[in-house]
């Protein structure tokens, strides 16, 4: 296992200003419109092209597709992420992930996207798709590690600044039953 994994174990002080993460320091649960402020900071401190807010109170709103939900620091009870599913005739695609620049590199994205795709199979869900930008080299590792492959290509999908994007998928499959 890596030293960076956060499976339980502590991780490594980066920096004087990043906090010590366990596992049980995280948590996700739904977002609601009093979260609005905080993830709009974290959106547009993340995102060239943030999303604005009407697209996340939308996202509050669509109950019946999509899931927004916030990722917390419970010893602080403190936003510092967010991750969006939407799940549509059976299969799951991840439109929105960020965490809070203070917290990256900590295993808070890792955590959350376990926490999905674990709930994902015992749904039923077996294929997860999302979009990347290719020069978001983070991200691409993250979902790498995670079991996600590069599957096609959309073109000029992204502006500021134009690219494309990486289409991506995960398959679950059936039979595992431990956590993702
Ligand atoms: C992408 C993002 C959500 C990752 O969150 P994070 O909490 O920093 O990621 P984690 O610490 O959980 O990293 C897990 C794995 O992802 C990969 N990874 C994450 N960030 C990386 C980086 N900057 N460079 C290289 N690999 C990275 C690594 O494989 C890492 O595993 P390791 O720690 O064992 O090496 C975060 O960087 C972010 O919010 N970025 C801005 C918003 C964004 O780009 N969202 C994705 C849009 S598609």
């Amino acid at each position: 296992m890596s030293g960076r994994s956060i499976s339980g174990n502590l991780r490594r002080r980066r920096t004087i200003h990043k906090p010590i993460l366990t596992k049980d320091m995280l948590s996700l649960r739904p977002m609601v419109d009093k979260d609005l402020e905080m993830v709009q900071r974290i959106e547009h401190l993340s995102f060239s092209n943030p999303w604005p807010r009407s697209s996340f109170q939308g996202e509050i709103d669509n109950h019946s597709i999509s899931e927004p939900l916030v990722i917390i620091y419970t010893p602080e009870d403190r936003i510092i992420g967010y991750i969006m599913v939407w799940t549509f005739k059976g299969e799951a695609q991840i439109s929105n992930i960020a965490v809070d620049p203070q917290y990256r590199r900590l295993g808070v994205g890792e955590y959350a996207l376990r926490r999905i795709l674990h709930r994902q199979r015992q749904t039923g869900i077996r294929r997860v798709f999302l979009e990347v930008r290719p020069s978001n080299i983070g991200a691409v590792k993250l979902y790498e590690k995670l079991g996600f492959r590069i599957i096609g290509k959309r073109l000029k999908y992204y502006k500021t600044p134009v690219e494309d994007a990486l289409i991506m998928l995960k398959m679950i499959p059936e039979s595992k039953s431990r956590e993702e």
